[in-house]
């Protein structure tokens, strides 16, 4: 198979219902929770891929059964001390910021050391924001150049509670802070700036001793230690990162209409369609439940609207943070000059994704300025592109690719996107969705 992805037409109107696979932050959040459950938890739509087959990995080797057929998993939990912690242990967290970061909470009673490696990207990533406030904890955490992978974690017996101020607005340091916690006598006292609050549902749906007060800019959260996790099942809803992608295209195609099914539209994970809906796209939610503290809905959106500039607010920031890569194409398209601010986590993901947003700008023509947390995009409503385009060199970073497909569905020219491969990591099925929505094209 080829690694390259050629695109060489825009795609039509489209009218279609698709369900896109589950989501990547609920998935292995219930992965590691159930790996310490007393007794067998079942997931039905767990993302398969290869950041949820690592976050598998890394329990089967601690000691946890895991077994999977088709879309079920089932994970065979032996209590709060159920890991076994063995000498030379490495844990490879590939390409996944959410499980290297969230493990380490896991890990912070291991008193044999455990290293922890990841691929090219992860190693580039910054891990210092977990160590320092893991090593709070009473934890020994080594880094190389002492803020990147390998780590070796060496925890203890006698863990101490630490007070935590969490300012990125980052999950995944709040989430592993919240594990570090739950496995820690006293009270674990965290004030974090808004992010996604998975672990904060999952733990309240499982009546563990985390409690969350809803403050305007920041959560405060207190966390006990945990006498016991009871095995649970979960239905993983569909991502709302994986589907932005199809939501951006159906707003960059005329006459097109498409509805996602069961998505996952947690408050905290909507910014994408709060800052369409504000530049004038038409999008709704349909068929609202709630699911374990989850919400969950169909998203129906129409495309062809006419879409005009923002001045995004940074408070949607968090809400959006993995989706600026596609919203960038829709400001693209847009009448008027957009500018986005406060985005200096954007170059702390799979690749400096806030630099390769302006690269892809620039391919594709369009004008733009950026810092290192703010960018300006001067939208042209009558983009079309006629020229070759080659995207490569982007450390695999999925969104990286994703994006340049859905630019070059839309806006049309000759693409050559490398490292299709590079999908594996969150949304292996996301050219089976493309070539479903081709069809009759
Ligand atoms: C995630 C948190 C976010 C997000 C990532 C998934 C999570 O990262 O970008 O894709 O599941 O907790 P940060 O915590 O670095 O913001």
């Amino acid at each position: 198979m080829p690694n390259s992805l050629l695109i060489k037409k825009k795609i039509r109107k489209f009218n279609k219902i698709i369900s896109v696979s589950g989501d990547k932050s609920i998935s292995i959040r219930w992965v590691l929770l159930a790996s310490l459950a007393s007794g067998v938890s079942k997931a039905q739509n767990l993302l398969i891929s290869e950041d949820v087959q690592a976050a598998i990995q890394a329990v089967r080797k601690l000691g946890i059964k895991v077994v999977m057929r088709d879309k079920f998993c089932k994970i065979y939990g032996n209590g709060l001390n159920g890991f076994k912690y063995k000498k030379n242990l490495t844990i490879n967290a590939e390409n996944s910021g959410t499980l290297g970061r969230l493990i380490l909470g896991f890990l912070i009673n291991t008193t044999i050391p455990i290293k922890l490696i990841g691929d090219q990207s992860l190693s580039k990533r910054d891990f210092k924001r977990v160590s320092d406030p893991l090593s709070k904890f009473g934890a020994i955490l080594k880094l190389k150049n002492k803020k990147n992978l390998p780590l070796v974690i060496q925890g203890s017996k006698n863990l101490k509670p630490i007070s935590y101020l969490e300012k990125k607005g980052s999950a995944q340091c709040k989430s592993s802070v919240i594990f570090a916690g739950l496995r820690t006598k006293g009270t674990t006292i965290i004030k974090a700036k808004k992010s996604r609050n998975h672990t904060e549902l999952m733990c309240n749906y499982l009546r563990l001793p985390v409690s969350v007060k809803r403050k305007k800019k920041y959560d405060e959260i207190k966390v006990k230690k945990v006498k016991k996790i009871k095995p649970f099942d979960y239905k993983i809803p569909s991502d709302i990162s994986s589907s932005a992608f199809f939501i951006v295209l159906t707003v960059l195609s005329k006459n097109s209409k498409l509805v996602v099914k069961n998505v996952n539209i947690n408050q905290s994970r909507i910014g994408v369609i709060q800052i369409l809906k504000k530049m004038g796209a038409d999008i709704i939610f349909k068929n609202k439940k709630t699911y374990k503290g989850e919400k969950i809905a169909d998203i129906q959106i129409r495309g062809g609207k006419t879409l005009n500039a923002i001045n995004c607010p940074s408070k949607l920031n968090s809400g959006a943070i993995d989706e600026f890569l596609v919203i960038f194409l829709v400001a693209a398209k847009a009448k008027g000059i957009s500018y986005f601010k406060d985005l200096a986590e954007l170059n702390h993901k799979e690749s400096p994704r806030l630099k390769w947003s302006s690269k892809i700008l620039n391919m594709i023509g369009i004008k733009n300025t950026v810092t290192e947390s703010t960018i300006k995009i001067y939208g042209n409503p009558d983009l079309e592109l006629k020229k070759q385009i080659v995207i490569k060199d982007y450390l695999k970073d999925h969104r990286v690719f994703m994006t340049g497909v859905i630019a070059a569905l839309s806006f049309g020219g000759k693409w050559k996107i490398h490292n299709k491969e590079s999908i594996k990591t969150s949304f292996p099925n996301f050219l089976n969705i493309i070539k479903e929505l081709k069809k009759n094209d």
